[in-house]
C-alpha cells in the first residue's frame, strides 16, 4: 500500500458581513451571536489567514481534505450560500469531506436552503433513501478513500442561547457501530469525524458533546484508527479507549483565526497513513500561521496503531 496523505482543519468561520438582522425574521439567539460577532469575533477570524491555510493545504496536494465543521456563524441564509462557494473553491466534493457544526445548525433552517447547499460534500458514497429525512438521514456518511473510511457524524443541533451544546442521537450512535464493526472486517484505516470533541475536558460543559458517553462506550468496544473534531478552537490530541488499544482523537485551532487571548492562531494537520508490520504508522506534521502571512511546521509526532 502506498501512503495516503489527508488535510484535517476546522472552524473556518467564514465572514458574517455584509449579512445584516433587520427585515427578516431571526432568532435571539441569532441576534446574541451577531452581536458577539461585531464586538468581538470579526476580528479574530480573518480571511485573509484563511486564504493563506488554503494555498497551504493545497500546496501540499494531499489526497483528501476534510473539515469538520463551522463554516457559519450564525446560520444565516447568507451564509450558507457563501458556504457552498467557497467550499468550491476548496475542492470537489468528491476530494473534500464536510460535517456540520453548531454554527451550521444553531437554530431550526429548511435543509434545501440551509445545509443542504453543502450536501456534495457531506454525503456518503452511497445516497440516502429518497424518503429519508434530512439531514438525518445522511449520517452517518460513509466515503472510502484508498485505505481510509471517512466517517461524517452530525453533533450540530439547535440549542438555547449561551449553549454550544451537541448531540448524535441514539439512532445515529447506533448506525455508527454497525459501520464500524464491517469495516474493520475490511481492514480500513477508519476516521470519525465529529465536530464536538468526544474525550472529557477538552471543553466545557455548555459546549460538549451531550452524549459523549455513549459513543465513547461504542468505540471501545468496536474502535476506530482515529477521531478528528473541531470546536475546541486550539490544538487537541487525546486517547480515547478502544478494543485493542488506544484511539488518537486530534484537533486544531480555527483556520481563520489570528492569536488572541489563550487561543493559538491557525493551524491544518497533515495525516500521513502507511502501514507498519502488524499496524498502522501515522506521521501527523502540524502546520500553523505565522502571524505574518506565511505558515510554517510548529509541530509533528508518529503514532503506531494496531490493526483492528
Ligand atoms: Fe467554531
Amino acid at each position: 500500500m502506498s501512503a495516503f496523505r489527508f488535510a484535517h482543519f476546522s472552524d473556518p468561520h467564514l465572514p458574517l458581513a455584509p449579512d445584516r438582522l433587520s427585515g427578516r425574521g431571526f432568532f435571539t439567539k441569532q441576534l446574541l451571536s451577531y452581536l458577539s460577532w461585531q464586538r468581538k469575533k470579526r476580528h479574530v477570524h480573518q480571511p485573509a489567514v484563511l486564504d493563506c491555510l488554503l494555498a497551504d493545504i493545497q500546496a501540499a496536494a494531499p489526497d483528501h481534505i476534510a473539515c469538520t465543521g463551522d463554516i457559519a456563524n450564525i446560520s444565516w441564509p447568507g451564509e450558507f450560500q457563501r458556504g457552498r462557494d467557497w467550499l468550491a473553491r476548496v475542492g470537489p466534493p468528491q476530494q473534500v469531506s464536510y460535517i456540520p457544526g453548531n454554527h451550521d445548525a444553531m437554530v431550526p433552517a429548511p435543509f434545501a436552503q440551509g445545509l443542504g447547499l453543502w450536501r456534495d460534500y457531506m454525503q456518503g458514497d452511497r445516497p440516502p433513501a429518497p424518503d429519508a429525512p434530512l439531514p438525518d438521514g445522511l449520517f452517518p456518511a460513509l466515503r472510502r478513500r484508498g485505505p481510509v473510511a471517512f466517517i461524517g457524524l452530525n453533533s450540530g443541533v439547535p440549542t438555547a442561547p449561551l449553549l454550544a451544546t451537541g448531540r448524535l442521537g441514539t439512532a445515529q450512535v447506533e448506525a455508527l457501530g454497525d459501520m464500524l464493526a464491517d469495516l474493520a472486517r475490511e481492514r480500513l484505516f477508519r476516521v470519525v469525524m465529529v465536530h464536538h470533541p468526544v474525550a472529557p475536558g477538552v471543553v466545557r460543559r455548555r459546549k460538549g458533546l451531550s452524549d459523549a458517553a455513549a459513543l465513547r462506550h461504542l468505540l471501545a468496544r468496536t474502535g476506530a484508527e482515529m477521531l478528528l473534531h473541531g470546536h475546541a478552537h486550539r490544538a487537541s490530541l487525546a486517547m480515547l479507549k478502544g478494543p485493542n488499544g488506544l484511539i488518537p482523537s486530534l484537533t486544531v485551532p480555527s483556520a481563520s483565526a489570528i492569536r488572541h487571548g489563550r487561543y493559538p492562531a491557525a493551524q491544518w494537520n497533515l495525516v500521513t497513513v502507511d502501514t507498519d508490520g502488524g499496524g498502522w504508522r501515522v506521521q501527523v506534521e502540524v502546520r500553523g500561521y505565522d502571524g505574518a502571512g506565511a505558515m510554517r511546521t510548529v509541530d509533528g509526532y508518529t503514532l503506531l496503531l494496531p490493526w483492528a
